[in-house]
């Protein structure tokens, strides 16, 4: 038997990773889906789980579909445990998005100031999950989407008893096909040598079919305004003296740190017309529960695509197939870097491109970074273990540490000002502080 457990099961995602797991049922052949939320994802999770039903009978895949609120219940026999959670939900996001914003500063949830806070919320709870796990099914591998994922990553890495942790992104798979469509390639053929953070992380080199095709993916960036952007984030062309100066492919979270101002001024723009991302994310989410409770619908709708996360299946369930059937390849994930980077502590998690096999991710050998990147991704990194540490003792000063030394905070006393408004508004997900 092979079983695998959902937690945030009520994610609108779900369907996608359904999908991904019927696809690849001969390869891995899981027996047993159980889907677990809490009280407000309840009856998301029924339509979820309905859906889910009609889309394996559909497809004729032997696999049973569960859900439940009862966690612990839920882990027993657990071979993978794949978490999608949102402490707080949407509206929790909103208040992360909208309190920078107003006093002019990004407003996301995965960067800046509002990163920070869904990591404050994220990182106890993902504690408490790892520690179920290790208690319940310490065998099981812990596949961590919840955002910030490579900063819960390192936590759960650094402050649980449980290893089998690996961090999942859909931003280097969404690099790998944008550059495969210009080369009229699968995204199987692209590869790409990732340096970096997640969120943060840099294209290096570019191989097609194994053959070193940088220079030319360069030359398309810059003269295509070639856009792998999800659709979370308001995408302006690269000026082309920054790519031919770096010369690697940057991701798309890039624009908040390398076109501060521009993307301020645009996201400040789409703010006062439509709200939040958060608020436009509930009417597609609305959306789309409207269209999984059809009974004549049997497969993830194209409409998916309207939220930036979409094709995180891809990653998450190559990832479970490789670890299953110890496939020994190469994909890339959030886990530690051991020397992979010299220049970061080998505990550091970073996202990095790994040979897959049953004992998990084997980082490949990136060596120093280049002078360009060095010291941002340092920063990231140091600013990062600030959040985690911040985030498990609840100390004030470490908290306005950690938001102060965020590159998209720009002076001390709207730091201060972020800092004590989300405080308070997040007050009840944040029991430490
Ligand atoms: P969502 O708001 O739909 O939340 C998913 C579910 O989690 C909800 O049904 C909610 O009830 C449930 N939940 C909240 N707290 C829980 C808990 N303690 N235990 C169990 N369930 C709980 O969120 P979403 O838009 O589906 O995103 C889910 C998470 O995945 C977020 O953290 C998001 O940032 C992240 N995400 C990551 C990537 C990536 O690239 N790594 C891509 C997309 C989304
Ligand atoms: C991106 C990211 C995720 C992010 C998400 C937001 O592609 O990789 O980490 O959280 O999409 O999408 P949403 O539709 O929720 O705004
Ligand atoms: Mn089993
Ligand atoms: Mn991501």
């Amino acid at each position: 038997s092979l079983k695998v457990v959902i937690i945030g099961g009520g994610s609108s995602y779900t369907p996608e990773i359904i999908d991904g797991m019927i696809k690849r049922h001969h390869q891995f052949p899981v027996s047993e889906i159980v889907l677990v939320d809490i009280d407000e994802g309840e009856r998301k999770q029924e339509i979820v789980a309905n859906l889910a039903k009609r889309m394996i009978e559909d497809a004729k895949a032997s696999i049973q579909i569960r859900y439940t609120k009862d966690r612990r219940k839920a882990l027993q026999g657990a071979d993978f445990v794949t978490t999608q959670i949102r402490v707080g939900g949407l509206k929790a996001r909103a208040l992360d998005e909208s309190i920078p914003l107003k006093h002019g500063m990004i407003g996301q949830e995965t960067n800046g100031a509002g990163g920070v806070f869904k990591a404050f919320r994220t990182i106890p709870v993902l504690l408490e999950i790892a520690s179920d796990i290790h208690e319940i099914c310490p065998n099981a591998w812990l596949v961590n989407f919840t955002n910030p994922a490579g900063i819960v990553t390192e936590a759960v890495m650094k402050h649980s008893q449980h290893q089998k942790v690996i961090g999942v992104c859909n931003i280097p798979y969404n690099m790998r096909s944008g550059i495969g469509e210009i080369f009229n390639v699968s995204a199987d053929r692209v590869m790409i040598e990732f340096i970096g953070l997640n969120h943060f992380v840099f294209g290096k080199r570019v191989f097609i079919d194994g053959v070193d095709q940088t220079d030319e993916a360069m030359r398309h960036l810059i003269d295509d305004d070639l856009n792998y952007s999800p659709a979370n984030i308001v995408s302006l062309p690269w000026n082309k003296n920054f790519l031919q100066s770096l010369n690697m492919l940057p991701n798309p979270y890039h624009q908040y740190y390398f076109q501060h101002e521009e993307i301020l001024a645009k996201d400040l723009q789409a703010y006062r017309e439509n709200g939040t991302r958060a608020e436009v994310v509930m009417e597609v989410e609305n959306k789309l529960f409207e269209k999984y409770k059809n009974p004549n619908l049997k497969e993830k709708p194209q409409e998916l695509e309207e939220r930036g996360g979409a094709y995180y299946s891809e990653s998450a369930c190559s990832l479970m197939s490789s670890i299953y059937n110890n496939s020994m390849d190469v994909q890339t994930v959030n886990t530690l870097n051991k020397g992979s980077i010299p220049d970061l502590p080998s505990d550091a998690v970073i996202e990095v491109n790994s040979v897959i096999s049953a004992s998990g991710p084997m980082p490949l050998a990136i060596g120093p970074l280049p002078d360009t990147i060095s010291g941002s991704i340092i920063q990231l990194k140091k600013f990062e273990q600030l959040v985690i540490d911040a985030a498990v003792t609840g100390d004030y000063r470490k908290a306005y540490a950690s938001i102060i030394m965020n590159p998209l905070v720009t002076s001390d006393e709207k730091a201060q000002m972020v800092l004590d408004e989300l405080l308070q508004a997040h007050k009840p997900y944040l029991a430490q502080f």
